[in-house]
C-alpha cells in the first residue's frame, strides 16, 4: 500500500504551476482583519497562501507533503513574499504551534480525511492555536453534495455513517449535524456548521470529477 506522504507528493508533483487561488479563499480573505497571522492547514502548494500573503497577511502552510511545501516556497519566491511552512501529519500529532498563535485558520478541503475520533482531536488542536478574537474558515466535502457521494459510494468501501475507505486513504463526508457534534465534544461553543458552495468554473486546475461546483460544509470557529 502507498504510503499517504507519498501519495500525496505524487499529488502535489502534477499540480501546474499556474493553479489559480480557490474562490474560497477570494471571499473569505475579504473577512480577514488587515495584516492577519494566518495558518492555512493542508494548503499544500501554497496557491490560496501565497494569495494571503500578497494581500499582506503574514502566512504559515502546514501540510503533510514535503514536494507541496517545497513548491509552496518557490511560489512565494516567484511572487515576491514571504511564506512560512510546516511539515505536519495532522491526525497522528498535535499541530507544532504555540497556543494562541494565529488569528486565522484557514482549511480548504483537508481536514475530511480522517475518523471521527481524529476529526475531533483535529479540531480541538486548531482551536488550540486560534489567539482570543481569532477565527477560522475551513472547508470540507459533504454528503449533500449527490454527484461527488455517488462517485464515492461506487468508488470506495463505506466503512461507517458517511466514512469511506478509498484504496487504504480514509474519506470522510460528515453532515452539518456530525460535524456540529464533534466540535462540542471538543469542547467548542462558539461555533457554526452551514453549507458553502464554491463556484468552481474558470479554474484553471481540474476537479477530478468534472462538476463545475462543490456543495461544502463550512466551520467558523470563534475564540
Ligand atoms: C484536496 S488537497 C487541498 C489542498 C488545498 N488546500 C486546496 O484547496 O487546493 C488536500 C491537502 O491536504 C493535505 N493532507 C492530506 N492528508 C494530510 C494529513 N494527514 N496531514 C497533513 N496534511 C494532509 C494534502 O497534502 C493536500 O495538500
Amino acid at each position: 500500500m502507498i504510503k499517504l506522504i507519498d501519495r500525496w507528493n505524487q499529488s502535489h508533483s502534477r499540480i501546474p504551476n499556474n493553479k489559480s487561488e480557490s474562490n474560497y479563499a477570494v471571499e473569505r480573505e475579504k473577512l480577514f482583519p488587515r495584516n492577519s497571522h494566518v495558518l492555512d492547514l493542508g494548503g499544500g502548494s501554497g496557491t490560496d497562501a501565497v494569495y494571503f500573503a500578497k494581500h499582506g497577511h503574514t502566512v504559515t502552510v502546514a501540510d503533510i507533503s514535503d514536494v507541496g511545501l517545497t513548491r509552496a516556497k518557490e511560489k512565494a519566491k516567484n511572487e515576491g513574499v514571504e511564506l512560512s511552512t510546516a511539515q505536519v501529519e495532522l491526525g497522528q500529532q498535535p499541530l507544532p504551534f504555540p497556543p494562541n498563535f494565529f488569528d486565522i485558520v484557514f482549511s480548504r478541503l483537508a481536514i475530511h480525511y480522517f475518523q471521527p475520533k481524529e476529526t475531533t482531536e483535529i479540531l480541538k488542536n486548531i482551536y488550540e492555536v486560534l489567539k482570543p478574537s481569532g477565527i477560522t474558515y475551513i472547508v470540507v466535502k459533504s454528503p449533500d453534495d449527490k454527484e461527488e457521494m455517488d462517485f464515492l459510494l461506487a468508488t470506495a468501501n463505506q466503512i461507517s455513517e458517511n466514512v469511506f475507505e478509498d484504496n487504504g486513504e480514509i474519506k470522510s463526508r460528515y453532515t452539518k449535524e456530525q460535524l456540529s457534534e464533534f466540535i462540542k465534544n471538543a469542547g467548542i461553543e462558539n461555533f457554526e456548521v452551514k453549507e458553502y458552495v464554491e463556484d468552481l468554473s474558470g479554474r484553471v486546475d481540474s476537479v477530478k470529477s468534472g462538476n463545475s461546483r462543490f456543495i461544502l460544509n463550512e466551520i467558523i470557529l470563534r475564540k
